[in-house]
């Protein structure tokens, strides 16, 4: 165990400066269990998060079982005293034992040998640490095991060490609900999103299906023209916006049930324009990602598109990605003035329109990906 106070407090101010940068839980949870057991120079160690009133044991590491996290379930424990970590994030405080076969009469609990006889491991001392965050709440826990000394040899967890771990978890405690909070505000945000989209749409199609199914075949597009994570989950997010100036456009035309006239085809391309003017200026990425996405979905490779007739790389490579997703998908289903078409009329279709109405490219990568492409479509059919 690393006894120079100094070194240590310095280790702790770098370590915790680098967890709070990291924008990922899960890696977040590794790298906090991680520095918790180089500090303590403890052999393993198990992370637990505090989740409906219960904590789910999530992560687990342990030097001498090398491969443990790879058959590991995550489960959830009841907070009370009728486990260690279940006690310590009931009582709030750091439970240090010395050897967790000899447990000391104070304690409501029995170690449970379960894990050491299944993977013939022993455990023996144990530093159990509460992680509390700035408001005093509790949102996980710490257990670190085996803590060895300079000879490898298994010792208890001393109280400087204690101190410096519980610093550390309530360090990490605010950082993983930072992490939490931001996770939670992006997952409402993509579900407003996703809302948004499925109201607009549900004026001329059934269900949110549609918006599923253009939304993960754009993706799957940029996956596979090799784009970044970042782009495909752009795409992913923004697609399906693309309709969303369809709210500004009448219900009779919307829903009719025969070809437009040529006065009404002049509103209904509108949509783009009208979809971008919504969503265009966010500071946003995504949301101005959207906007293109809504301006440009309709126009054509050939440069014969609306509502600006932009040729070749001129439109916007989201624009070219999303116009397959959607034609596909607008040919594979009903609408309010189509049947739907046979698989084979819509591939033939598609792939007679390479530079023509597509980005040959993109329908190359279609085409030749389009046992996938079909299983979205059973993924996500209409209910
Ligand atoms: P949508 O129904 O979502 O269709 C999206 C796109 O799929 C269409 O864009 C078109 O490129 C393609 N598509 C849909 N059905 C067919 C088809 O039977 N054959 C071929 N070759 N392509 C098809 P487009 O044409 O710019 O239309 C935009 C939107 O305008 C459509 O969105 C739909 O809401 C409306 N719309 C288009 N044509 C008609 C129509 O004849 N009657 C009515 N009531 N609405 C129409
Ligand atoms: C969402 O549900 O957050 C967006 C649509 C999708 O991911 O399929
Ligand atoms: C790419 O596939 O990496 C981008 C090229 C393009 O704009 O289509
Ligand atoms: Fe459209």
């Amino acid at each position: 165990m690393k006894v120079d106070q100094k070194e240590i407090l310095k280790e702790l101010i770098e370590i915790s400066i680098m967890i709070s940068a990291i924008p990922n839980l899960n890696q977040l949870l590794d790298i906090v269990l991680e520095k918790a057991r180089e500090i303590t120079n403890s052999d393993a160690g198990s992370l637990y998060l505090k989740k409906n009133n219960k904590l789910i044991f999530l992560i687990t590491q342990n030097d001498t079982l090398k491969d443990i996290h790879r058959q590991f379930k995550s489960y959830p424990i009841n907070i009370d005293k009728s486990s260690i970590a279940g006690y310590a994030a009931f009582t709030k405080k750091i439970i240090n034992i010395e050897d967790v076969y000899s447990l000391s009469k104070e304690f409501p609990f029995s170690f449970n040998d379960e894990f050491d006889k299944k993977n013939n491991y022993r455990t023996k001392s144990m530093l159990t640490i509460p992680m509390i965050d700035n408001e005093n709440e509790v949102i996980g826990v710490l257990q670190l095991i085996n803590s060895k000394d300079e000879n490898g040899k298994i010792t208890q967890y001393s109280k400087e060490i204690e101190k410096i771990v519980e610093s550390f978890a309530s360090i990490a405690a605010v950082s993983i609900k930072n992490v939490q909070l931001k996770e939670n505000i992006k997952r409402a945000y993509l579900e407003t999103i996703y809302r948004l989209s499925v109201a607009a749409e549900y004026k001329d199609t059934d269900t949110g299906a549609h918006i599923k199914r253009i939304s993960r075949y754009s993706e799957l597009l940029a996956q596979k023209l090799g784009f970044s994570e970042e782009f495909c989950e752009l795409i992913l997010y923004s697609s399906p916006l693309h309709d969303i100036g369809k709210l500004g456009i009448p219900d009779a035309i919307l829903t009719k049930p025969a070809k437009l006239t040529p006065e009404e085809w002049v509103i209904m391309k509108k949509h783009t324009t009208m979809g971008y003017e919504i969503l265009s200026g966010s500071t946003e990425k995504l949301i101005n990602f959207a906007a293109s996405i809504a301006l440009n979905h309709h126009e054509r490779y050939d440069g014969t598109g609306y509502p600006n007739g932009k040729k070749g790389e001129e439109i916007p490579v989201e624009g070219r990605i999303v116009a397959i997703a959607d034609v596909f998908d607008a040919l594979s289903t009903k609408r309010p003035y189509k049947d739907p078409w046979p698989l084979d009329k819509i591939l033939g279709e598609i792939e007679s329109q390479k530079n023509r109405q597509f980005d040959e490219r993109i329908v190359n990568v279609f085409l030749s990906n389009i046992d996938e492409f079909l299983k979205i479509q059973n993924e996500h059919r209409e209910d």
